[in-house]
């Protein structure tokens, strides 16, 4: 497809490092996705984001759609002008986001019809209805409309559940249409269940997508059993595309997922934790409001040049977290957003090196030690 190129510069084992082409920039794979869901990655601008090497960013249907809408977005010049970010934007397709978020949901084969989390109106998604809004809002990779159960969840459920997705990502690929410089990805379900998994699989190839997630994981199975199914659920996928895994996640469950061949991810993790004092670093993870950083002249983490490590001490991260002062989310935002494209770029340079198992070697042994 024109405009939209994926190449594989190098592997070890199963992971690869590479180079997703758009028109909007170029995505370093394996990339880590920061979540601005509601046309702002919270607590940071843009051109922060960038600096902290981040090369795409993820959006939302669901809650663009029910404010400030799509069409007025559309109106205003698409979401990348709307929010001042020009480069990627890959956005969710909503039915994830309905099924979590909104109030009296009903699926049938149409679609899902919900109310509003805001302000209790109805609305409808279809799988028609998500390809205009993310075409509305100008996303770069728009995702295929799907839906998935929390886990656990009994096989017959988990069974229907795939299908219906798997028709709703064909008529999500005839509503798509051909968008040169657009991609479409296909979204993988069928719980922890390998032979559902593979089923889904073909259902997707057998349509024809851009990319392909992994979707229905990191929804309460625990790691043990995402890394079951990340052994086989990669391979079910075509190589020569981009991989992407769906709300994924701690730093190792990210390691563990680039070992077996993901090469996208996205998370709220270091946003949303950044704001309730929680801090990821190369010795795991530091809760900055516990009183023993009261008096610590010591900056989070040794290794990390982002901002709130160059400039400023555990202790006054520690005063103005406490405070609720709003540096303290920027500035913990920063830097957790710092430390997860830190981990990428260094898996990146660590694949292209072919020296992966020494790099996840040290990255474990460092977080055994702990913070000290
Ligand atoms: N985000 C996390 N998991 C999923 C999923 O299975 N589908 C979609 N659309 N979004 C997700
Ligand atoms: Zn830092």
């Amino acid at each position: 497809m024109s405009g939209f190129r994926f190449t594989i510069h190098a592997t070890d084992g199963k992971a690869r490092t590479g180079l997703i082409e758009t028109p909007r920039g170029e995505i370093r794979t394996p990339a880590f996705m920061p979540v601005g869901t509601a046309g702002t990655v919270k607590a940071m601008l843009p051109e922060n984001v960038r600096a902290t090497g981040a090369d795409i960013i993820l959006g939302n249907t669901y809650h663009l759609m029910l404010r400030p809408g799509a069409e007025r977005i559309a109106r205003l010049g698409g979401l990348h002008r709307f929010m001042n970010w020009p480069r990627p934007i890959l956005t969710d397709s909503g039915g994830f986001q309905v099924m979590s978020l909104a109030e009296l949901r009903r699926i049938d084969e149409r679609g899902v019809t919900f109310q509003s989390h805001i302000d209790g109106a109805r609305h409808e998604l279809t799988p028609e209805r998500s390809m205009e809004i993310q075409r509305l809002l100008g996303s770069d990779i728009v995702m295929a409309f799907d839906e998935c159960p929390a886990l656990p969840a009994d096989r017959a459920r988990i069974e229907e559940s795939m299908r219906l997705s798997m028709r709703w990502a064909a008529r999500s690929r005839e509503a798509f249409g051909e968008r040169p410089g657009h991609a479409l990805f296909g979204i993988q379900q069928g719980g922890l269940e390998r032979d559902l998994r593979a089923e889904s699989a073909e259902a997707l190839k057998a349509i024809g997508f851009d990319g392909y997630a992994i979707g229905g994981l990191a929804v309460g199975e625990g790691q043990a059993a995402m890394f079951e199914v990340l052994d086989y659920a990669p391979d079910m996928l075509p190589a020569d595309r981009p991989r992407y895994l769906m709300g994924v996640g701690k730093p190792d469950d990210i390691v563990g997922a680039v070992v077996r061949g993901v090469d996208m991810m996205d998370c709220v993790l270091p946003t949303r934790s950044g704001r309730t004092g929680q801090a990821f670093t190369r010795r795991g993870v530091v809760n900055i409001r516990n009183a023993r950083h009261r008096d610590d002249p010591r900056p989070l983490d040794e290794a990390c040049a982002c901002p709130a490590c160059r400039s400023y001490s555990r202790a006054y991260l520690h005063h103005v977290v406490r405070a609720g002062e709003i540096i303290g989310a920027m500035l913990m935002t920063w830097h957790n957003l710092q430390y997860y494209q830190d981990l990428m770029a260094g898996l990146r340079e660590a694949i292209a090196g072919g020296r992966l198992d020494a790099f996840v070697a040290e990255f474990e042994a460092l977080r055994a030690e702990g913070d000290i």
